[in-house]
């Protein structure tokens, strides 16, 4: 949705609950929102400014609108007329568990990965059937900690079951009658291995450098499980080498953990060379790599925690 500046911006779900994938203020169409505007103002096309705040507050509703005056600050680029451009995805995998229920959720083979969770009530309709209107009233009602309470107990899990009472979360509007609802991803099975190239030779370190080197990512932040550089098995990274150096595999560099976690844990991306200069040779004349076992792990801050709609990133 695009919205020129200074009007309302309005997203909205027919099913599922609203996901931001991307939220910029600026400029990268010479077409859009020139009404009126002099040539000079709508030139510049290379004018981007993340705008957070729209996906910390819209993730996870049904529907969101707000104003957009007082949001692109500092302004990315003065003289040109701006517009903002916010891109989102409904996510369907909601579930909704009336108060005192139990919700259950089950990834198979994969594992869950929850995109947003509140405890209370945002509309008077859902779990409504045969009970008093003066407890649908309050339609304003969020547990603060939903998120981070769900996250904990069902990130990485296959299948989880969470309570909608308020002995799970704090209750957030005595009196009124609430109900759970809960979006969540399925993602492959996160622990990972990743293979790099080795350097077996100090002859090659130099100009091998750039290639032994290994970026891991994804989303969230990385949470390193094992790792080591040298060798375990014989057919890894063992293309081209004679079976001299690669025959060996009981080889391991026992700060490669140390030195791994050092560099990534809780990061979203790191490089780690896999040189003898990193972790010292722990087996001279075998051809070595690095192995890592990591997961992409949702972070969740004290400040997520407490913002009622759980902001999510
Ligand atoms: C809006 O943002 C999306 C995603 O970044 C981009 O693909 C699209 O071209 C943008 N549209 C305009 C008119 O700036
Ligand atoms: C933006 O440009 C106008 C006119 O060119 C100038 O008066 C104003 O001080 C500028 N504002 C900022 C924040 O640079
Ligand atoms: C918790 O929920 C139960 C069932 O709805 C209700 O009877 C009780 O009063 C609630 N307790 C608090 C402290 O809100």
């Amino acid at each position: 949705v695009i919205t020129c500046d200074g009007s309302v911006q309005h997203l909205s779900c027919d099913t599922g609950l609203i996901n931001v994938m991307s939220a910029i203020y600026g400029r990268t169409d010479k077409r859009i929102c020139t009404t009126g505007r002099p040539f000079s103002e709508i030139q510049n096309t290379a004018c981007v400014l993340k705008i957070p705040i729209i996906s910390a507050r819209c993730n996870g509703l049904r529907q969101c609108e707000f104003k957009t005056d007082t949001l692109g600050s500092p302004d990315p680029c003065n003289g040109t007329d701006k517009y903002y451009n916010t891109t989102y995805n409904c996510i369907k995998d909601v579930s909704v568990t009336c108060e005192d229920g139990y919700s259950t959720l089950d990834c198979g083979n994969d594992v869950i990965q929850i995109i947003n969770a509140n405890y209370g009530r945002t509309d008077s309709t859902t779990c409504s059937h045969g009970l008093p209107d003066t407890i649908l009233a309050d339609t304003n009602c969020y547990a603060s900690g939903t998120l981070s309470i769900v996250a904990t107990k069902c990130n990485g899990k296959s299948s989880c079951t969470v309570q909608a009472s308020n002995t799970t979360f704090k209750d957030p509007c005595f009196g009124t009658s609430k109900y759970l609802t809960v979006s969540h991803h399925c993602l492959p099975h996160p622990v990972r291995n990743d293979f790099l190239f080795p350097i077996h030779s100090i002859h090659f370190k130099k100009s091998n450098a750039l290639q032994s080197r290994s970026t891991i990512f994804g989303a969230g932040v990385l949470n390193i499980h094992n790792a080591n550089y040298g060798r375990t098995d014989s057919t890894a990274c063992s293309t081209g080498r004679p079976s001299s150096q690669t025959s060996k595999t009981d080889c391991y560099a026992t700060n490669t953990l140390t030195e791994v976690t050092n560099r990534c844990e809780g990061k979203s991306s790191c490089v780690v060379p896999a040189t003898n200069s990193v972790f010292s040779d722990p087996c001279y004349g075998t051809y070595k790599y690095l192995s890592i076992k990591y997961s992409c792990v949702v972070a969740i801050t004290d400040s997520d925690a407490h913002t009622d709609r759980g902001l999510h990133t």
